[in-house]
C-alpha cells in the first residue's frame, strides 16, 4: 500500500523536467510469454521481489520545439534499439496526455545492463514515473504499473516495493489493458534476501522479448509450464502470507527451472544456462543438504539469484563467491517503490 500511495501521490507535477528512480525486481514466479504483444499482456500472472540494489535514475525533460526525442544512456547516446523502444513508449505517454512535445531522456543505470538482471524493469518503471509526471498525467500506482507495462512487461512490478504480483488480467486489447496491473502482495513475518550471483555480466545472447516469443511459438513444453505457473502463483502467495520462505523458495526454483526447460525444448533451443549457472545450482542444492533454506531462480541470462533468510545471506554469498565461475556476488533485500526524486526540478 505504501508503494501505491507514494507512486500515486508523486506523479502530478506537470513541470518541464522530472527525475525518477526505480529498482529492478526478480520474479519468483516468472512472466514468460505474451497473449497480446501490442498491449503487452502476459500469458500468466507473475510475482516478484523488488530489490534495494542497482537503481536506475531517469530524467525526462520536455523540449517543445524539438523534432524528435533524444535518448541518453549512462552519459552516452543510447543504442538504436533502446532509443526506439523509449520513443515508442513516449508515444504512448503523449497519446494518453494529449500532448505532442518531444523530450530529452537521460537514464543512468547501475545494474549490469542486459545481463538477465532485469535492467529493463527498473528502466521503464523509472521512465514511466518521470514521463507521467512531466507530461502532467495524474496516475495512481495501478495506472502507473499499467503504463510501465507498455514499455517492458516486468517493469510494471518495479513500480511497487517489496513483493509484487502482476495480474495477467482478462481478454485482449483495451479490456486486457485495464485488468493487467501490478500490486503489492501481503506477506507474513519474513526477513528475506536475494543473493545475486553474477557468472557473466555481459549482454545476453538473445533478448528476452525475442526468446519468449520463440519459446511460446515452438516449445512443446511451454503450455505445460504456463499451466503449472498459475498453480505456482497461488501457492507462492499462500507461502508468503504464511511467512514460509523455504516453501516460497522451493516454488520459485521449480518455476524458474521449468521456464528454462521450456526454452531448452524450443526449436531450435534457447539456452541461457552456462556451466557457471549449473555450478551455482549444484552449490545451492548442497547448501540445502547442509540445512540452509536456500533456493535459486534464474531470469533470461546465466546469472543466478538465491532466495534465503537474511541471516543466512552472508554465508550463502561467501559459499557462492568461492565458485570459480562466479565473478561477483551481491546481497539484496526488499527494495522501495519507484518515486520521483526530491524537488530538484521544481
Ligand atoms: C525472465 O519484461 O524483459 O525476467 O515484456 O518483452 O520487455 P518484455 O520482457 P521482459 O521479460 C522478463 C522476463 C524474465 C521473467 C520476469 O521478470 O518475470
Amino acid at each position: 500500500m505504501d508503494g501505491l500511495m507514494r507512486a500515486g501521490v508523486m506523479t502530478a507535477t506537470g513541470g518541464r523536467g522530472v527525475t525518477a528512480r526505480a529498482y529492478p525486481n526478480i520474479a519468483l514466479v516468472k512472466y514468460w510469454g505474451k497473449r497480446d504483444e501490442k498491449w503487452m499482456l502476459p500469458v500468466t500472472g507473475s510475482l516478484s521481489m523488488t530489490l534495494d540494489l542497482f537503481p536506475t535514475t531517469t530524467r525526462v525533460e520536455l523540449v517543445p520545439d524539438a523534432a524528435t526525442d533524444v535518448v541518453r544512456f549512462n552519459g552516452g547516446s543510447a543504442e538504436d534499439v533502446t532509443a526506439d523502444r523509449i520513443r515508442r513508449f513516449l508515444e504512448v505517454v503523449r497519446a494518453l496526455a494529449g500532448r505532442s512535445a518531444h523530450a530529452i531522456v537521460e537514464s543512468v543505470n547501475t545494474v549490469p545492463t542486459a545481463a538477465g538482471l532485469a535492467s529493463s524493469a527498473a528502466g521503464f518503471a523509472a521512465l514511466a514515473v518521470a514521463a507521467a509526471s512531466v507530461y502532467g498525467l495524474c496516475l495512481d500506482g495501478r495506472a502507473l504499473s499499467r503504463l510501465a507495462r507498455r514499455g517492458s512487461g516486468s517493469a510494471c512490478r518495479s513500480v511497487f516495493g517489496g513483493f509484487v504480483q502482476w495480474h495477467a488480467g482478462l481478454a485482449e486489447g483495451r479490456m486486457g489493458d485495464k485488468t493487467s496491473y501490478a500490486e503489492p502482495v501481503p506477506v507474513g513475518a519474513l526477513d528475506p534476501a536475494l543473493v545475486i550471483t553474477v557468472v557473466d555480466p555481459g549482454p545476453k545472447r538473445v533478448p528476452s522479448r525475442q526468446a519468449m516469443r520463440h519459446t511460446q511459438a515452438t516449445s512443446p513444453l511451454y503450455g505445460a509450464w504456463a499451466r503449472a505457473g498459475e498453480a505456482d502463483l497461488g501457492e507462492l502467495r499462500r507461502a508468503l502470507r504464511q511467512g514460509d520462505l523455504d516453501r516460497a523458495g522451493m516454488i520459485a526454483e521449480r518455476n524458474a527451472l521449468g521456464m528454462h526447460a521450456s526454452m531448452l525444448a524450443a526449436r531450435p533451443a534457447i539456452r541461457y544456462l552456462t556451466g557457471g549457472s549449473l555450478a551455482v545450482l549444484d552449490r545451492v542444492a548442497r547448501l540445502r543438504e547442509q540445512g540452509v533454506p536456500a533456493h535459486a531462480t534464474i531470469d533470461a541470462g546465466p546469472n543466478v539469484a538465491v532466495l534465503c533468510p537474511r541471516q543466512d545471506a552472508a554465508g550463502v554469498a561467501q559459499e557462492l563467491g568461492a565458485i570459480g565461475d562466479v565473478q561477483s556476488v551481491h546481497i539484496a533485500g526488499p527494495g522501495p517503490a519507484a518515486t520521483v526524486c526530491g524537488g530538484e526540478d521544481r
